[in-house]
C-alpha cells in the first residue's frame, strides 16, 4: 500500500485547521442537512467546535436537521462526572450550537447492561442511516476513538481496556485530579470504517509518532489509525509542524 501523504492537508495553525474542518462540516450539511455525524472529544476538536458554534450563532450554518453521535467515553462514568465525554460534548458543542435533544444520541457510559448498550448504540446508528461523517482525533499511541493498539478491526461498539499510555496521558491532562477509569466504551474500527466520510484531525507534537506511522502507509494493528489507510473518503488535517517533526 502506498503512503497516502497526498491526502493530508497541512494547516499552518490550529485556527486554520479549525476553520478548514468547519468548512468540511459545513459543506456536508449544505449537501445533506440531515447528515449523521460522530463527534470526538479532547483538546483537538475544541477549535472546530468553537467555529461551528460561532457559525451557527451567526446563522451561517444550519445544524437543525443534523444528527449527532459520539465516538467514545470512559466506562462507568455518568454524565455529571467531570471526566464524562458526553458532558464535554454537550458543554463545548451541542448546547451552545443549539442542537435539539432528539437529534443527539451519546453513549450511555454508565449503563448497567453495557453489552446491551453497545448493541443499542449500533442499532441507533443504523436506524439513522449510518454515519455520514466520523470526525476523529488521534491518540498519542495511534488510537482512534478508544480503539487501542491491538484492537480487533472488525469490532463494532464495544468495551475496551485502556492502555497504560492512554491512562497516563489523560491523568496528566487532568493534573492527576481524577482516577482515570481502566475501561472505555467506543465505537469500533468497523463502525468508523463504515462511515461514508472520515475527517481525522491531528494537532500537537505528541501526535508525531502516530502520524508518522500513518504516513508510513502500512496497515499495522499496533497503530489503529492505519486502519484508515483503506478508507475511500478520508481527509486528514494536520498541523504543518508535524510534517517535519523530529521523532526522537
Ligand atoms: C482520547 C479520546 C480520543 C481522542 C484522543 C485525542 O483518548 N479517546 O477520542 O481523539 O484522546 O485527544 P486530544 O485531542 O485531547 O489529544
Amino acid at each position: 500500500m502506498s503512503a497516502p501523504t497526498s491526502s493530508i492537508l497541512w494547516c499552518r495553525s490550529g485556527a486554520e485547521l479549525a476553520r478548514t474542518a468547519a468548512d468540511h462540516v459545513a459543506e456536508l450539511l449544505a449537501r445533506k442537512p440531515g447528515a449523521v455525524v460522530a463527534l470526538p472529544t479532547g483538546q483537538t476538536p475544541l477549535g472546530l467546535y468553537g467555529e461551528l458554534v460561532a457559525r451557527a450563532a451567526a446563522k451561517r450554518l444550519a445544524l437543525a436537521q443534523a444528527r449527532f453521535f459520539n465516538l467514545d467515553d470512559y466506562l462507568g462514568v455518568g454524565v455529571d462526572h467531570p471526566l464524562s465525554y458526553a458532558r464535554f460534548l454537550r458543554e463545548h458543542f451541542l448546547r451552545p450550537a443549539g442542537v435539539a435533544e432528539e437529534r443527539i444520541r451519546l453513549l450511555k457510559a454508565d449503563a448497567v447492561a453495557v453489552e446491551a448498550e453497545c448493541g443499542d448504540y449500533e442499532a441507533a446508528i443504523a436506524a439513522a442511516g449510518g454515519l455520514d461523517l466520523a470526525i476523529l482525533g488521534l491518540g498519542t499511541n495511534g488510537h482512534i476513538g478508544f480503539n487501542e493498539p491491538g484492537s480487533d478491526w472488525s469490532a463494532r461498539t464495544h468495551v475496551v481496556r485502556l492502555s497504560q499510555e492512554t491512562r497516563a496521558t489523560h491523568a496528566a491532562q487532568t493534573q492527576g485530579q481524577f482516577h482515570i477509569p481502566e475501561y472505555g466504551i467506543t465505537v469500533g474500527i468497523a463502525t468508523i470504517a463504515a462511515a461514508r466520510e472520515v475527517l481525522l484531525l491531528v494537532v500537537g507534537p505528541a501526535k508525531a509518532r502516530a502520524l508518522a506511522a500513518f504516513r508510513a502507509g502500512t496497515a499495522d494493528p499496533n497503530w489503529p489509525v492505519t486502519a484508515l489507510l483503506t478508507h475511500h473518503n478520508l481527509t486528514v488535517l494536520a498541523e504543518a509542524e508535524l510534517q517535519t517533526a523530529n521523532l526522537q
